[in-house]
């Protein structure tokens, strides 16, 4: 399977800074074949992805989801409408929508079971909080996967990409993981779901110089690139180490 890289842009980019974006990164990564690519803008942007996008390498998803279909949720964004804009991958769990929303295992598994019934993969993040011994960060990330894969039975669990990204690997002022400590802990990822065999991407200040050695892992399935991504440029070169 080709190396998946990705990028969320978390909140950032109006649509037409979007449209100025995927003008310069489209001649950038057509000549890319050898790895999958998709980018997640903020769902004010998704409209402006898909009609930048059309007949390109990369696909478009969503930062988040709600898991019910349809109803009384204020200010909340379903599956079908997230699928009714062509979008082919949805994160779920990410460190900082548990931190700033609360989200629990148990709500993340929901929305998991949502996306996938709407034919979109999601992509659930998983990571410990702090830097310690890989043995406790094993542990605690297996906790992650098993509850935010809780219900979805083992067909569908191949489908689902699974980001690991620890937390204090994440944002400004953080360094990338060991690329040692993310071969272990996507091994230890990939023996948990063994017979799945989902895809498994690191996340947590990815760069233009942590990506080789990072792809250089056996385990390591891709990539999910966030502030350096922010520059096209960058998220291009990065794409293209995959090769
Ligand atoms: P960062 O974000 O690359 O800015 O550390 C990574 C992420 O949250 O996925």
């Amino acid at each position: 399977m080709k190396p998946l890289i990705g990028t969320s842009f978390k909140m950032n980019l109006t649509s037409t800074e979007l449209t100025r974006y995927i003008e310069v990164l489209r001649p950038l990564i057509e000549p890319l074949t050898a790895c999958d690519m998709f980018m997640l803008p903020p769902f004010t942007a998704i409209w402006a992805a898909r009609e930048c996008l059309r007949g390109s390498r990369v696909v478009w998803g969503a930062q988040d989801v709600h898991h019910e279909a349809y109803g009384a949720h204020t200010g909340d964004i379903s599956a079908p409408m997230l699928a009714e804009l062509g979008c082919t991958f949805v994160e779920v769990g990410h460190s900082e929508r548990r931190r700033d929303h609360g989200e629990t295992d148990a709500a993340i598994a929901l929305k998991v079971k949502a996306v996938l019934e709407h034919g979109m993969t999601p992509i659930l993040c998983v990571g410990e909080p702090t830097k310690g011994a890989t043995a406790s960060a094993v542990e605690y990330v297996t906790r992650q996967v098993y509850g935010g894969l809780k219900g979805i039975p083992g067909y569908q669990r191949a489908q689902v990409v699974i980001a690991y990204e620890p937390v204090w690997a994440i944002g400004v002022g953080s360094t990338a993981a060991d690329p040692q400590h993310v071969e272990t802990m996507h091994a230890a990822i990939h023996d948990l779901l063994d017979g799945a065999k989902p895809r498994v991407i690191y996340g947590g200040s990815v760069d233009v110089t942590t990506a080789a050695p990072l792809l250089g892992q056996e385990h390591v399935d891709g990539l999910f690139v966030g502030r350096s991504a922010l520059d096209p440029v960058a998220f291009a070169a990065i794409a293209r180490i995959a090769r």
